[in-house]
């Protein structure tokens, strides 16, 4: 482990509603040391808004949640909807009601929006000004049933350019805009790690089968970023160590339609496995890609 022994880890996840994401926010919470968690995500979980309704907590039409008010009814996941920039608006039970206090603290957070991501690194950082784990899932493959047109190209003539935009955006753009919102915080003598989930696929040495250009490609942009950003906080002192991890084939709505479970790993297997690379990396792994084993991967 690279942060100082008996240190407290706090952590944040961003993109939490996701299948590696939710088991990310599990595994935390069930960790030896663990301090505060940070669990990011567009919306709420089911569990929080039947919670929020018994407990008489700000529901999620909630005022304050102007993106659930106004977005009406539809997929929650529609590559159509960008929800406007908005202020930080927190789900968590509440201790002076007849509700636990409970971790992990839920944070409605847009990685797409520099705003939203500010407001939300204000928040935990009010609260937790030193984050040991910074772990990013945003990530999308493919349209589900919302858009079934998205889907990853199998030839340079599917190429298009609204599919290859919205995978930058959430692929690339997203995980740096967290890294760039918490950055401060990751700056401290515990020393922390930052990760972003990237992808084996977005690895151009890796490439021998080609096809699903919008995917490895931002992937490929993605890891870019991180090894850029890597280089840049690394200069800082006492700056975060930051990389890349392939989480390796793992059940979830991204990967449905292509890996059945005969194939993919349950979510909470890959986040034990991930959270495990965390805590082994030292900072020569600084700006590099790493399988959900431990093995290096080539860029
Ligand atoms: N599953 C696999 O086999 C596999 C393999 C290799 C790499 N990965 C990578 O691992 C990461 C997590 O994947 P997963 O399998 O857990 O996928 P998932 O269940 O589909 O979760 C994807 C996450 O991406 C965020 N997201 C999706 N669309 C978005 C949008 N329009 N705007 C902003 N955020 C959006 C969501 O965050 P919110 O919580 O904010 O909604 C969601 O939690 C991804 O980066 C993926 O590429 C997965």
């Amino acid at each position: 482990m690279n942060t100082q022994a008996g240190t407290q880890h706090n952590f944040v996840i961003v993109g939490a509603s996701g299948a590696l994401g939710r088991a990310l926010v599990d595994a935390c919470t069930q960790r030896p040391g663990v301090g505060r968690v940070f669990a990011l995500s567009r919306t709420a979980p089911a569990s929080l808004r039947e919670h929020s309704a018994n407990c008489q907590q700000p529901s999620l039409r909630d005022p304050s949640s102007t993106w659930e008010r106004d977005r009406g009814p539809g997929p929650p996941q529609s590559r159509q909807e960008k929800p406007p920039s908005r202020a930080v608006s927190q789900w968590e039970r509440s201790p002076d009601r007849d509700c636990p206090p409970t971790e992990p603290r839920w944070i409605t957070a847009d990685a797409t929006d520099p705003d939203s991501m500010a407001a939300a690194a204000a928040a935990v950082g009010a609260e937790a000004p030193r984050i040991h784990r910074l772990i990013i899932c945003t990530g999308v493959l493919h349209g589900g049933a919302a858009d079934p047109g998205f889907k990853p190209e199998k030839s340079l003539a599917q190429l298009g350019l609204a599919q290859l935009q919205q995978s930058m955006m959430i692929n690339a753009w997203a995980p740096l805009v967290a890294l760039q919102a918490f950055a401060p915080l990751l700056r401290h003598p515990d020393g922390a790690v930052a990760a972003a989930l990237s992808a084996m696929v977005g690895s151009i040495g890796d490439n021998r089968l080609g096809g699903w250009y919008s995917y490895r490609m931002s992937k490929a942009a993605l890891n870019m970023g991180i090894r850029n950003a890597a280089i840049e906080l690394g200069r800082h002192r006492h700056g975060p160590i930051v990389v890349a991890v392939h989480p390796g084939t793992t059940q979830s709505a991204l990967s449905a339609p292509f890996a059945g479970p005969e194939r993919a790993r349950p979510a909470h297997e890959s986040a034990g496995a991930i959270l495990d690379v965390l805590d082994g990396l030292d900072r020569t792994a600084n700006g590099r890609l790493f399988n959900w084993d431990g093995r290096e991967l080539p860029w």
